[in-house]
């Protein structure tokens, strides 16, 4: 069976070997320097002012939503668009804050938000705030959709945790909106076994979010930072400051164990995102072009196409459950990532007006006849001679 993921770490035994020895050495475990040098190497890496590290890309996502919520940037009630397909923690948060969500629908050959799908929804309903995910590593045009958000003053987000490392147009995905989330969940780009990050230029989006990450306060901000805080709120004695909670947080911390975990892969980055860009040209060149079978997928429009995982779409749900039976035993496949949202029970549940707004979509046929295979950097020349062997024969 080729399963999706091979391992927790790119160079897994040496990247244990140095965890093991950090481990036996570390005085400190809990959110330390570790993540503190993670986040200048990450922030370094993605050409970002500021990174904030957080223990899962689901906590990137609440931990934004919340932070401009903190800040009066949105409130609640307020319509905040989303992609339809996408992962659920990218929808999720917006329900839970106190927003409403708004599916956009996806185009066929990209698999992501355009501008003229964003379009759609814009003209049609008052929305604050776009919350886009870049699917797998591809996007549509995000140059124009920036530009958009800028004439409409809408806030752009963008979930960036499938696309760590896609160049479009000469700029890294994640580096289009206001911020971005990133996971580094096992199977994802980078691991740290469970992990995230936000990266946004803003100083003060930045600093919401330390405090939203831990509890509220203001510990981990910088000392001007505080005491301009603690001049506001009169908070005089060391004794209150430490426990003195400015505005509504959780505890997304990361352990010094996520911290160095992550400069350790981040080393690999390169390599682990050139290995998976071979790799899916090898597959996707010869799979794609059965045009029988499967629909077209644009990637030609990209710089540098960074993903974990190949898509394909079929022409019919029939030739999509002949793969599905192929595939058994030999090769691990899933839906494309969590599929058409609207479709998911939470979102009947808890926005039932909006569930039907996208009628006949692109999202609802890539539900219903997509599905991808892994791509990651350790697949051998066998296995992917018989990945395209099943798909494209
Ligand atoms: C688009 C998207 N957003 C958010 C997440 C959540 O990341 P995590 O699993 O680190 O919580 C995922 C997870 O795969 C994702 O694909």
């Amino acid at each position: 069976m080729i399963k999706l993921i091979k391992s927790t770490f790119y160079k897994e035994e040496k990247t244990k070997r140095e965890l093991i020895k950090f481990i036996k050495s570390a005085k400190i475990l809990s959110f330390g320097l570790e993540c503190k040098k993670f986040e200048r190497n990450f922030a370094k890496y993605q050409g970002g002012k500021h990174c904030v590290m957080v223990n899962s890309g689901s906590s990137a996502n609440l931990a934004i939503i919340q932070s401009l919520l903190n800040l009066g940037k949105i409130k609640q009630g307020e319509l905040v668009a989303f992609s339809a397909l996408t992962w659920s923690t990218n929808a999720m948060p917006i329900l839970e804050l106190g927003l409403q969500a708004v599916p956009i629908d996806v185009e066929l050959d990209t698999l992501n938000v355009s501008s003229r799908t964003l379009t759609k929804i814009l003209d049609k309903y008052p929305i604050k705030m776009a919350f886009l995910t870049n699917l797998l590593g591809f996007c549509d045009d995000i140059d124009k959709i920036k530009k958009l958000c800028l004439e409409r003053k809408i806030i752009l987000i963008e979930d960036n945790c499938e696309s760590l490392g896609t160049v479009y147009k000469g700029e890294k995905l994640g580096n289009f909106g206001l911020a971005s989330s990133f996971s580094f969940y096992v199977g994802h780009h980078m691991s740290t076994i469970e992990g995230g990050a936000v990266c946004t230029d803003s100083e003060a989006l930045a600093t919401m979010l330390r405090m939203v990450r831990a509890h509220g306060w203001d510990r981990n901000l910088s000392l001007s930072r505080q005491n301009k805080l603690r001049n506001k709120f009169k908070v005089n004695e060391t004794f209150y400051s430490r426990y003195t909670f400015y505005d509504l947080g959780y505890n997304f911390r990361s352990t010094e164990i996520a911290g160095f975990l992550g400069s350790v892969q981040l080393k690999y980055i390169d390599e682990i995102i050139k290995k998976r860009q071979k790799n899916f040209i090898k597959m996707a060149i010869p799979i794609y072009s059965n045009t029988k079978k499967f629909l077209p997928i644009k990637y030609d429009h990209i710089d540098f196409l960074s993903n974990f995982a190949v898509p394909v779409i079929c022409r019919s749900v029939k030739i999509r459950d002949e793969l599905v039976r192929r595939c058994e035993n030999k090769v691990e496949i899933r839906p494309i990532v969590g599929g058409d949202m609207t479709k998911q029970p939470f979102f009947a549940k808890h926005q039932a007006i909006f569930k039907k707004i996208l009628g006949n979509s692109n999202a609802k046929l890539i539900h219903e006849q997509g599905l991808y295979f892994g791509n990651n950097p350790e697949l051998t020349e066998t296995e992917m001679k018989l990945i395209i062997k099943i798909f494209a024969q």
